[in-house]
């Protein structure tokens, strides 16, 4: 690796930390992918990308030479800044799990130095960032957080152009993080560490909270047999105040929803708004399959699962609801075939195979590809995102 400024991502093999390190990369530091996943460090120093990401391919290979992934922690204390960019999950119970988080910076306390900035990345439960502050106490005060907002699989087109929150405890810590993040986008935004905290938390609470308004009103609709898709584009046809109101459809992902329960965890679950849109999004697998059952006798009926990534055009399976909503129907004992774009399923055909051998198809994602298809007038359709062409 080349004399450029050192910067050591933990979680570097992962679809933020990833991502990150190619832009960064492709700037004057040196990046070295602190990832405990073996196979992502193998993939990634042979050339090869852990997961799709537009643009990703291209970027590796360009500066390969300054970008190392693996598990070394002698890079943790050689590099000038750590940037930690791994999960924060919640658990079953939506509860956040914070116990790994925290134990990752007791074990940075060993090997870190007081000239190092530590910049926080992930999207955190609030308050975290001041418990960091006083476990490095002592050892290293340039801690900052500055949450990561791109949506994944278009990280690389996003990252210049997305403001970026900065939030520091001290002149040093900020002025290292502006630095580094000036030199890959136009715009930083300086907040303080909570303010920084609950910009990332409300971001995605605001669009979970979004998308179940959407998923109320089609599940509405539909109990009227009226189609949402038709008086969604009324609502919005020259009039702009209703232009943000998003497509109906699943909304999954490791991101919205453990963010909305992160929230609410914080505010002691006195966050209605939240819960109710956990309680719509994640109900509508089994809001479709009970108005099918309302409409047809299934046990007659061959169904079609299109898409079975949680959102478009990427491979990640991560809480897709697709997968609830497989369960569900063969909780039922029907036969159900699946197909994915990017994802391999072990059941899974094509698209084509899938239209042919289906009587009702669900398109549950709305990958790109699927805007060409065409399928015959003898075949249920449900099409919440309107992407089908009739
Ligand atoms: N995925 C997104 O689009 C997105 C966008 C914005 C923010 N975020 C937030 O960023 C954080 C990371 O999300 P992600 O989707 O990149 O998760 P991820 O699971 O894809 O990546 C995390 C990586 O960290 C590695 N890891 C975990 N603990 C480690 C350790 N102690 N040492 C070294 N490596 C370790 C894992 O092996 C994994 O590869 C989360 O807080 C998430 O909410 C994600």
């Amino acid at each position: 690796m080349s004399q450029n400024k050192k910067i050591c991502i933990i979680g570097g093999g992962g679809h933020v930390g990833f991502p990150l390190g190619l832009v960064l990369a492709s700037k004057k530091y040196s990046v070295y992918l602190y990832e405990k996943n073996k196979i992502i460090c193998k993939k990634i120093n042979s050339g090869k990308i852990p997961y799709f990401e537009i643009g990703a391919k291209n970027y590796l290979k360009k500066y390969k030479k300054k970008i190392l992934a693996g598990y070394d922690n002698i890079y943790l204390s050689n590099s000038d800044i750590i940037i930690v960019s791994i999960g924060t999950p919640v658990d079953k119970k939506y509860k956040p799990e914070l116990k790994k988080f925290l134990e990752l910076f007791f074990f940075l306390k060993k090997i870190i130095n007081k000239k190092q900035t530590i910049i926080i990345r992930s999207s955190v439960y609030p308050g975290i960032t001041d418990k960091i502050k006083k476990i490095l106490k002592g050892v290293n005060d340039n801690i900052s957080y500055c949450p990561e907002r791109i949506l994944q699989g278009k990280a690389l087109i996003e990252l210049p152009k997305l403001p970026q929150i900065i939030s520091g405890y001290n002149k040093k810590s900020i002025e290292v993080s502006k630095k580094l993040f000036n030199s890959i986008s136009n715009k930083t935004i300086i907040t303080s560490v909570l303010e920084a905290e609950l910009v990332k938390l409300f971001s995605n609470a605001w669009r979970y909270i979004n998308f179940a308004a959407s998923n109320q009103f089609f599940m509405i609709c539909q109990n009227f047999n009226i189609d949402f898709k038709r008086v969604r584009s009324f609502m919005m046809d020259g009039y702009e105040r209703n232009s943000t109101l998003p497509n109906a459809g699943f909304a999954a992902g490791p991101c919205l929803l453990k963010d909305t329960m992160q929230l609410s965890h914080f505010v002691k679950k006195r966050f209605p708004l939240g819960i109710e849109s956990l309680n719509i999004n994640e109900g509508l697998p089994l809001h479709l399959v009970k108005t099918l059952n309302k409409n047809y006798n299934l046990k007659n009926k061959k169904i079609g699962i299109l898409g079975l990534t949680f959102k478009s055009d990427v491979d990640d399976i991560r809480d897709s609801l697709s997968f609830k909503l497989l369960k569900i129907l063969k909780k039922q004992s029907l036969k159900v075939f699946v197909s994915d774009e990017f994802y391999n399923h072990s059941e899974g055909i094509s698209k084509e195979n899938l239209i042919k051998k289906s009587d009702i198809i669900i398109v549950a994602v709305p990958h790109t590809k699927y805007k060409k298809i065409k399928i015959p007038k003898n075949k249920v359709i449900i099409d919440t995102w309107g992407i089908i062409k009739k």
